[in-house]
Order: C-alpha cells, then structure tokens, then sequence
C-alpha cells in the first residue's frame, strides 16, 4: 500500500469505510495519493517497477502480489482520482479509455440493453455496435439525450437496461447534456439503470458527475488529466456507495488485464496535480478565442458552451463543478465584458466556405497542430469530418452537424496573444481565394 496519509481520510481502496476528501481540489489533487515516503522521505513516490512481490511466508505479504493485480503507483493514482473527481470514493486505472469502456461494458454480462447519447465517442459506438453487440448480445439505443423530453427517455427504459451512457459536452457539436436530470429519470425507474457520465472533456475540474448523481465516471486520462499527450491511459471513478460495484469491476480489471504500467501511471499522477490550473488556463484561452472567432468575418458558427450566445450556456454554468464555480465567479467579476465564461479548452466551428478553406485554415496554423487528441498543453486543431469521425456514415455526420466545414481545435495554454493572433492569420489565409 502507499505510505498512510497524513491530513486526509485516505480513499485508498484498502480501507473498509470511504469518507470524502474536504480539501480543495488543488490541494488534494497534489496531495491525496502522494505523501511523502515514510522510509525514505521522498516527498514524490517512486516508480516500482518490479512485477512481483516477495512474501514472508505464503500469503503473508505488504499488500502486493503480483503487478497487474496492483502495484504502488496504480494505488496511488487511483487514489488521488478517486480523490479529484469529486464525489468519488473509488479509482480504478486501466491501459487506455478503450479499455476502460470495453470492461464496463464486459461487467453487463450477456443480453442487457443500454441507453447511449446518439453522438457518442466513435471509438465508445463502435465498441457497443461492433464488439458487445457482437460477443455479449449488447442492444444499445442511441437517444438524442439533449433534446429527447422525459417521457422519451423513460419510455426508452427497458427491463434490462443496465445502463445510461452519457457524454456531455458531445464530441464535436459539444451539445450538452442535463446530468442532473437523466440521473433523476433513470433512478426513478423500476428498472433504475446504473448512469455512467465520461467526464474526459471536461475534466474533474469544470464538472462532477457524481455529484449531480451519477453512478460512474469515466474518463480518458490520455487528454486532459494527464495533459502533456504522452500516456495512453483511462479510468472509473465510483461513489461511496457503490464499494460491491468497485469490487466487481476491480475483479475485471486483474482478470482481464488491461492495466496501465507504472511509469505511466506515474506520469499520469504527476499531470493530475497541474489539472486546476491548465483548466483554468485552457478554459480562460478557449473563451478568448471563441470570441475572436466569434468576431470574425470568416467563420460562421462557433460553438463554446461557455459562451454567452451558445444555447446551453445557462445549463453550462448550472452544472460547473463547486471548485470551477468559484474560478467561474471570480473570472466574470474580473472580465465583465467576457461576453460568456471558462468553460473548458474544447471549441468547434463552422469557416466559411467548405472542404478547401477547412484544409487551409489547418495547415495555415502555425501553433495549432493538426493533430487527433485533445487535452495536452500544446493546442491541436482537427478536421472531424475526415479525421475523427471519418468512420461515421455520411448521412449520420450531416444528421450530427459535423460538415465538410466544421473545425476542432483544442486550445492549449500557450500564451493568448499568440494563439488568437495564429487563428487569425490562419483564417485570413484560409478564406482569402473566397473574399478575392
Ligand atoms: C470522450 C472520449 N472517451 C473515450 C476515449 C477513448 O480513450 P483512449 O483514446 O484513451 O482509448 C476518447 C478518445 O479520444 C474520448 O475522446
């Protein structure tokens, strides 16, 4: 086990009774999970890279057997996940996102049926479609979870649906989603479906899914809570309450095997306790620069949902997490003219023009790779039409608004000035055959 904690009630997963962290979310995300070494003093754990674990007699050992069933570096970032994604009680880390869907979706064993957002993850669709559907007779409806009203929703709950699967913001329209009232829906039902929301774009930082009554959260650790794109990796975050559910999904995890390795959940851990102020900052550069696309001559959609004009805005500000709420508040007192607020790096819009000006405008950006992903420090900028959701039929990307002309970009933290002076440029070059 990690050392004992020294001024929190630990969330590690070898204590019966899981209490919440009361800390800040800075304060626990640097130091729930990474106390200083009771033997050596090193105030950063270290990476254990042994695979086995000797013992003293059998069965008589320090809380280790054998790496993939648990080592001290997966410990402790799931206990400082579990910690950070407010509400939680439970971490468990596997190798990548994928894995993370692919055992929550294995634990629903044969012939269950799931509700899903219909603009869900590719990777998530084809998962469900492809795979569970194939091997575990998996029946999934996907549902227009923004729009759909609550009879809809409750009407499309079944006697084993097991589950509602939840993005919010969609991924690329970045359509949001009332957790609080699927959560509500769901458990009022006789069938009372677990609600599972991944939270990665968002990070634990503008929202907490568990306290809006989620079941599970899950995340990508890949983007945002590692940050500096170079660890492939996911994981679950469970409530108090649901201790026999952790264990279940404990069990898949060591059975199946999909367990991230030390040294990445090391850097994982290390990316975590930047999480609040790259929020902060990747928030704070994307509203800037939806503004300034905003204002442009050249582009005609944006879509932020921290914005002011965008159509969920007030549901973006009502579903902030606590933590992000006071960063919010402070932000709008200080910038009353924001026209919208932090709300996340992630922004999509519509240039003028089509296919042609979307390509320009991508290799015209000097700071903004062209690049698959989000979450890092550097800022990306994606064609989802023909890179991320390529694999989408035609007639369903038109029937999801993600045209030959829509961008993603997701905003990193270099310096303001520069990024919003890179767009620009990037946007004059793409749409300067238009205008001539
Ligand atoms: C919202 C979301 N969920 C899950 C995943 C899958 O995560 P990974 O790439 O770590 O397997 C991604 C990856 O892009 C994602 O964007």
């Amino acid at each position: 086990m990690s050392p004992s904690v020294i001024h929190h009630e630990t969330n590690g997963h070898s204590n019966g009774v899981k209490k919440p962290h009361l800390d800040g979310f800075g304060t626990r995300a640097i130091h729930v999970g990474s106390e200083p070494n009771a033997e050596t003093g090193a105030v950063i754990p270290a990476i254990s890279l042994s695979t086995t674990y000797k013992q003293d007699g059998i069965g008589n050992h320090k809380g280790f057997e054998y790496s993939r069933s648990g080592n001290p570096n997966r410990n402790a970032l799931e206990e400082t996940l579990a910690s950070i994604e407010t509400g939680g009680a439970f971490g468990i880390a596997f190798s990548s996102g994928s894995a993370t869907t692919a055992t929550v979706l294995q634990s629903l064993g044969p012939n269950a049926h799931i509700i899903s957002v219909n603009d869900v993850y590719g990777g998530t669709f084809r998962y469900m479609t492809r795979v569970a559907k194939v091997n575990q007779g998996l029946e999934t409806t996907f549902l227009d979870l923004e729009n759909a009203d609550d009879e809809t929703i409750l009407a499309a709950i079944r006697p084993n649906t097991k589950l509602i699967w939840i993005e919010s913001p969609t991924n690329p329209t970045l359509r949001l989603i009332d957790v609080s009232r699927i959560t509500s829906l769901a458990h009022s039902h006789p069938s009372s479906p677990l609600v599972l929301v991944d939270n990665t774009f968002l990070s634990p930082f503008y929202a907490s899914p568990l306290l809006q009554g989620a079941d599970i959260v899950m995340h990508s650790l890949t983007k945002y809570v590692n940050g500096h794109s170079d660890v492939v990796m996911g994981a679950l975050i469970l409530p108090p309450q649901h201790a026999a559910l952790t264990e279940s999904l404990r069990f898949l995890q060591n059975a199946i095997g999909a367990v991230p390795s030390p040294y990445d959940c090391w850097l994982a851990q290390r990316g975590a306790k930047t999480l609040h102020l790259r929020m902060k900052a990747h928030g704070a550069n994307a509203l800037a620069i939806a503004r300034a696309l905003k204002a442009s001559p050249h582009v005609a959609e944006v879509i932020y949902p921290g914005l002011a004009s965008h159509p969920r805005n007030d549901l973006a500000y009502r579903s902030l997490a606590p933590h992000a709420r006071k960063y919010v508040d402070a932000y709008i007192a200080a910038h009353p003219d924001a026209e919208g607020f932090p709300f996340g790096g992630m922004i999509s819009f519509r240039i003028r023009g089509g296919m042609e000006q979307a390509d320009k405008f991508l290799t015209s950006a000097r700071l903004f790779t062209l690049a698959e992903s989000l979450g890092g420090v550097e800022s990306l900028a994606e064609h989802p039409a023909k890179m991320t959701h390529g694999s989408i039929p035609e007639a369903e990307r038109a029937l999801l608004g993600i045209g030959d002309n829509l961008v993603r970009l997701s905003v990193g933290i270099e310096e303001v000035e520069d990024l919003v002076a890179d767009i620009e440029q990037a946007l004059e070059a793409a749409t300067a055959t238009l205008s001539a």
